[in-house]
């Protein structure tokens, strides 16, 4: 530590300028719910939404669990006013589009997101709905004569709509908009009979698309999800068979604003649907197809079975399941309700199921098999399918606009999954609601407020205020100038360097989170991690080796995991022997390998990197990753040199794992015994000529 302190340069806290202005991307409940925060906070909010009204999913929804009694909710009056059947998102529908903080962009699309944190410039275009807004008074004159009809997708095409819609009744704007791509008069230069009909004159097929530009100090990313349909899934028969629905279309059938005015009407032959069988997991947890568990289907599944039930006593269900996961606040509660209601469950594997169809009467017979392999099978009606949440069809083009990271399962990925759960690797920019991965509507409700509350610790102040520990490059070094390299551009993972050709990389130090990654990544030391420079951290490794360097372990260990493990050690009070010299670096990631060749040059007994467990731990996204495979790189050179395997090691120990730092620095100190002094001594006088030439090229 005094060796280090020896070279500390001051360093000043970098200071941006926010322009306390939001913008919320995507109006579902997340958005919904985040943008009111932040306007009732005093903040202004553009709130971008790509289809024609706000509501997003919920939207489509009727009752919501768990709690399924409308009667409690303090928003009923409001809801009744509507008269057009209860969803739970329609108040907050109302007062965002009310809301004077708020100005509302539907049927737009973000084009462009520049800037960093504080000032991200922002250009939206508007796309042209052919009706005046200022006009229309949503009469429906217009859509009553439209001779259009194609399917609705807020019906998940159970009926149709016209060319000239409102997807239902209470959009937000509540006014009319034409689909370009069905109407005949964009198709085939003809009809325009709206334009005839309207009394208003809101009709104006000479609309443009218009580019709206802002500057936000902070971004929410609310873009929702997408529905899987099974069409590829033959076993099921979705598609060809009409009664086999998703849950999705159960939920407007049974919506007494939907298709069939609530009633469970099947949709081969409109008959009402006294067996229903509900299939769950169709796609999701399915190594084909999307693994992960969708999250909220068992309890959509269950909440839908009370609901029919409690209307109907007569009517059969039976839920096929392979694990019922209700394990939210009410959940169990309503499962235990569903069992007294006579609901009943059948647990079958997640394979070998299939659907079959009686050509006559189009009922369906169900097959499957339990657990041990017994067959199972049931006579239905109606067949609804649990199908996958899967990412919104938007969600590449948000991410390269926004600069965000996608897992493999193509959500959107958090900073970090335990500490910063709704932030994003761009500063100021967070993640709401079920982008970020399926989720129920209180989760995506509680995110939405989340993010508003993350957002407002940055828009209440007039400067943001930046670590110094940033990285910081030496122009004159860059290779970039000569020939492409752009090695740092690629390891960041914040988009904070670029390269760009025939120039020195340049670090936006406001994006910069200082994990030095790219510091060490540099091949020709061109940048450096101010308040870990090598400088600083080679005199640790001198200094720590200038007494009986064969008898102590070097440690690089990462501040977020692996340093503050060996702290709990400490604190706990866990014992390991002190031949550990434990050198701090904020990741794993900046751990260069001529540290480790310097650790040896000066006859280290061992050397650990300890780092975040993979893949996700790491508080740089990706800093233990790109550190494994330079370590594995450097092993490999290490064996062909002669030197003991165990000598060189890298761990992944988290801050709760005291115990298992402890364990690992007595293993190791054991093995350095074992070896003993002497060979140890030998490998190292082998090694030291080739290592010095290495590091004095590099003049260190
Ligand atoms: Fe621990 Fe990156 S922060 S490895």
């Amino acid at each position: 530590a005094v060796a280090k302190v020896r070279l500390l340069q001051e360093l000043k806290t970098i200071e941006v300028p926010v322009t306390n202005r939001a913008m919320v991307l995507g109006g579902g409940v997340a958005g919904l719910n985040a943008a009111l925060d932040l306007a009732n906070m005093g903040f202004k909010v553009y709130l971008v939404e790509r289809n024609v009204s706000v509501g997003g999913h919920v939207a489509q929804l009727g009752k919501t669990f768990p709690i399924l009694d409308c009667s409690k909710c303090p928003f009923l009056s409001r809801c009744n006013q509507t008269n057009l059947g209860f969803s739970c998102i329609y108040p907050r529908m109302f007062d965002v589009a009310n809301h004077p903080n708020i100005e509302l962009l539907t049927y737009s699309e973000v084009k462009q997101v520049e800037g960093v944190i504080g000032s991200y410039k922002v250009k939206v275009v508007r796309k042209p709905r052919f009706v005046e807004e200022a006009n229309c008074i949503s009469c429906g004159d217009c859509n009553e004569k439209c001779p259009v009809e194609v399917p609705s997708e807020f019906e998940a095409g159970l009926s149709t709509r016209k060319a000239i819609y409102m997807p239902f009744p209470l959009v937000m704007p509540l006014m009319y908009t034409i689909d370009r791509e069905n109407c005949i008069h964009f198709t085939e230069d003809g009809c325009r009979i709206c334009e005839k009909v309207c009394e208003y004159d809101a009709i104006n097929y000479e609309q443009k698309p218009e580019e709206i530009t802002f500057e936000v100090g902070i971004v929410i990313v609310a873009t929702g999800f997408d529905i899987y349909e099974p069409y590829d899934l033959k076993e099921y028969g979705y598609g060809s068979y009409k009664n086999v629905i998703t849950g999705l279309q159960l939920e407007r059938l049974m919506c007494v604003a939907g298709p069939t005015s609530g009633k469970l009407l099947r949709p081969s032959d409109g008959r009402e649907s006294r067996r229903i069988v509900f299939i769950q997991c169709v796609g999701s947890r399915d190594v084909n197809k999307y693994e992960y568990c969708s999250g909220f289907c068992c309890m959509l599944a269950i909440k839908n079975a009370v609901t029919l039930k409690e209307r109907e006593k007569d009517v059969k269900i039976n839920i096929l399941y392979k694990d019922m996961r209700t394990n939210f606040k009410g959940y169990e509660e309503l499962y235990q309700t569903a069992r007294d209601l006579g609901i009943e469950f059948t647990r079958v594997e997640l394979t070998n199921k299939k659907i079959v169809e009686d050509p006559e009467t189009k009922n369906l017979t169900v097959y499957a098999e339990t657990e041990h392999g017994d067959p199972v099978e049931v006579e239905a009606d109606l067949v609804v399918l649990a199908t996958a949440a899967i990412p919104n069809k938007g969600s590449d083009e948000v991410a390269r606009i926004m600069n965000i990271t996608q897992g493999t399962d193509g959500f959107f990925m958090e900073s970090h999954p335990k500490l910063k759960p709704i932030d994003t690797p761009m500063a100021g920019v967070f993640l709401a609601g079920t982008c970020q991965g399926p989720k129920d509507i209180p989760y995506s409700v509680t995110q939405g407020s989340g993010t508003a509350a993350r957002a407002a610790t940055i828009l209440s102040k007039p400067m943001w205020e930046i670590e110094p520990i940033v990285a910081m490059v030496y122009p004159d070094k860059c290779r970039n100038i000569k020939a492409k390299c752009g090695i740092c551009e690629q390891r960041c993972p914040y988009g904070a360097i670029i390269a760009p050709e025939g120039e020195a990389a340049q670090v936006m130090t406001a994006m910069c989170h200082g994990c030095g990654t790219c510091v060490a990544d540099c091949p020709s030391d061109a940048i450096t991690q101010m308040h870990f420079t090598d400088a600083q951290i080679l005199a640790q490794i001198r200094a720590a080796l200038e007494e009986n360097p064969e008898g102590k372990i070097i440690g690089f260990l990462c501040n977020w995991c692996s340093y503050a493990g060996s702290d709990l050690a400490g604190t706990s009070r866990f014992e390991y022997p002190p031949t550990i010299r434990a050198i701090r670096v904020m990741c794993s990631g900046r751990v260069d390998r001529d540290f480790v060749l310097e650790a040896f040059r000066l006859g280290a007994g061992m050397v650990l990197v300890g780092a975040c467990h993979l893949p996700y731990d790491c508080h740089y996204i990706s800093g233990n990753l790109h550190m494994k495979n330079r370590m594995a790189a450097l092993a490999g050179m290490f064996e062909k040199l002669g030197l003991s395997p165990e000598r060189f090691r890298v761990e992944y120990v988290s801050a709760a794992e005291g115990v298992k730092f402890a364990e690992l620095i007595k293993e190791m100190t054991k093995q350095m015994e074992g070896l003993g002094k002497e060979k140890i001594e030998a490998e190292n006088t082998k090694l030291h000529p080739i290592l010095d030439r290495m590091l004095s090229r590099k003049g260190i």
